[in-house]
């Protein structure tokens, strides 16, 4: 198992007001396995990826990768870890205007040492296939949104991490380039056996994923493992279990 995590609880507020985010949380991610997390707006989605992924820390709980529990982890450690291991994709892309795309793309190498020949090498690779080499001089601000989101794919494979984390990468994008990067994500995910871990509100890009944990009231509901399924009957087991869920949020209100 690459990523365990136990109990985790999030709870944001002071003594006289708190509200419990994450209320008790286990979720298990093994080695190379591509996971979506989904649930309604408020559920506890981003909240449960950015503690997962160190960005935020836990009011509970604790959390392994690799055996090691970086809950215990002290700043300086703990920043080195999320530098080596650790690779982000968000909504916006998050790329530096002043940069260019290949630029961009090496700055988690630039923080190693690591041979010029070597971080080349590095860089033809996943900008190859992600299809953007043509685009290594462009600024972000003269490519497309699709080309821009597999921009921040590239940097965030190009050091190897053990995990990447995705909060809605797809959000911003068209259908097309959604499905463009999604079989990017696919792809990579196959051929370096980087663990994935996306938050998405959309069953298509959900159904690019091994297995579907479907969060409730911070509380994980149920998940869906793709196994022998079709892309597509998961794709309706997905959305079926959304409507399910979407029912007992109602029921509920
Ligand atoms: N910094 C914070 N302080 C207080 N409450 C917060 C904070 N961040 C999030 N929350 C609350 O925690 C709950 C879960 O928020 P979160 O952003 O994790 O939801 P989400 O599932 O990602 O939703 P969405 O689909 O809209 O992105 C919400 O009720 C939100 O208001
Ligand atoms: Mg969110």
């Amino acid at each position: 198992m690459l990523l365990k995590a136990t109990g985790i609880k999030k709870t944001y507020g002071n003594k006289f007001k708190r509200t419990e985010v994450l209320k008790g949380i286990d979720i298990n991610l093994n080695k190379g396995e591509f996971v979506s997390i989904m649930g309604a707006s408020g559920s506890g989605k981003t909240t449960l990826l950015n503690v997962l992924s160190s960005i935020d820390n836990v009011t509970a709980g604790h959390i392994y990768i690799d055996g090691v529990d970086f809950t215990a982890l002290k700043d300086k450690k703990l920043a080195d870890f999320r530098k080596n291991d650790l690779g982000f994709i968000f909504q916006d892309y998050n790329l530096l205007d002043t940069l260019t795309v290949k630029e961009n793309i090496m700055l988690p190498l630039s923080i190693r040492s690591i041979s010029k020949k070597n971080a080349e090498a590095q860089f033809d690779n996943v900008a190859g296939q992600l299809g953007i080499s043509g685009l290594a001089d462009k600024y972000p601000g003269q490519i497309s949104g699709g080309q821009a989101q597999r921009t921040s794919a590239a940097r965030a494979f190009i050091h190897q991490p053990k995990i990447i984390f995705a909060d809605e990468p797809t959000g911003a994008l068209d259908s097309k380039s959604a499905s463009d990067l999604l079989k990017k994500l696919q792809d990579l995910n196959e051929t370096l056996n980087t663990s994935i871990l996306m938050v998405t509100h959309d069953a298509t890009a959900a159904s690019f994923s091994h297995r579907v944990i479907f969060l409730k009231d911070g509380q994980v509901y149920t998940s869906l493992t793709r196994g022998e399924m079709s892309q597509d009957a998961y794709y309706r087991e997905i959305l079926d279990t959304q409507r399910v869920l979407g029912g007992v949020v109602n029921e509920a209100q």
